[in-house]
């Protein structure tokens, strides 16, 4: 007996991510951990740090993933250090560099050879708090929401395009570190699904203006409040 034929569905193309890190990595392993549970049609084809005594470079090893350390060169200027984070990435040629808690300002050369597929998370809702303390400044200036934002990187610090924004409430008995947690926690649910979107193409850029292509997904419930673009 014959069978039915089968339609081809045509597999969508793998991309590859770079993922730069500078400390604790935990945005990295929810990356990491929707990229395999998901399935997403994605390799990580390298961690890449400065240092190798970081929790993020032993989190991304125990997940199996590649890493690779570029030590900074205090001799060097900003420019000249990030032409040796450019020979590492040639190496591995990533469609997409995740900069997930990486705290070196990149020099703009750097960014305008990466501009527009270089994405970033912040702890803050952008544009306000861009910088560093974001949650001691945010509880000092008593904003009742606070939150997390996943932008594209441009030569201005954290100022580029936003893809999506993750909000949280500031409780009356926050202190930074409750408040810290509570963002960090909504982070983890914001950052795979901004990146999947930015990935598979289902965000148009309209100026600064991020659309979704298609019907945007259930982004899950309102705790965290994930804002994730509109349809166009
Ligand atoms: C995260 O809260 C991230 O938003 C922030 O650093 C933390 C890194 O945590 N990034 C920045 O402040 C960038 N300016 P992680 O290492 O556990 O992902």
């Amino acid at each position: 007996m014959q069978m039915p034929e089968q339609a081809a569905v045509p597999a969508p193309p793998s991309r590859k991510l770079a993922i730069l890190v500078s400390g604790r990595g935990s945005n990295m392993e929810a990356i990491a951990r929707a990229i395999q549970s998901q399935r997403w049609p994605v390799t990580v084809v390298a961690v890449i740090a400065h240092r190798e005594a970081i929790p993020a470079v032993a989190c991304a090893r125990a997940l199996g993933l590649p890493v690779r350390i570029v030590p900074l060169n205090k001799a060097l200027d900003r420019a000249q250090q990030d032409a040796e984070l450019d020979r590492c990435l040639d190496e591995v040629a990533p469609d997409w560099i995740v900069l997930a808690g990486y705290m070196r300002i990149l020099s703009a050369g750097f960014v305008a050879r990466h501009e527009g597929r270089m994405v970033n998370i912040h702890p803050s809702l952008l544009p306000a708090f861009a910088g560093l303390d974001t949650h001691r400044r945010a509880l000092a200036a008593g904003v009742r929401v606070h939150g997390a934002t996943v932008h594209l990187v441009t030569a201005d610090l954290d100022a580029g395009p936003i893809i999506a924004q993750a909000v949280v409430p500031v409780h009356p008995d926050d202190d930074e570190a409750t408040l810290a947690q509570r963002v960090l926690q909504a982070e983890h649910r914001l950052y795979p699904l901004a990146l999947r979107a930015l990935i598979e193409g289902q965000i148009a850029l309209d100026g600064c203006r991020a659309r979704w292509r298609d019907p945007a997904p259930d982004a899950g419930g309102a705790d965290p409040l994930l804002l994730l673009p509109e349809p166009a």
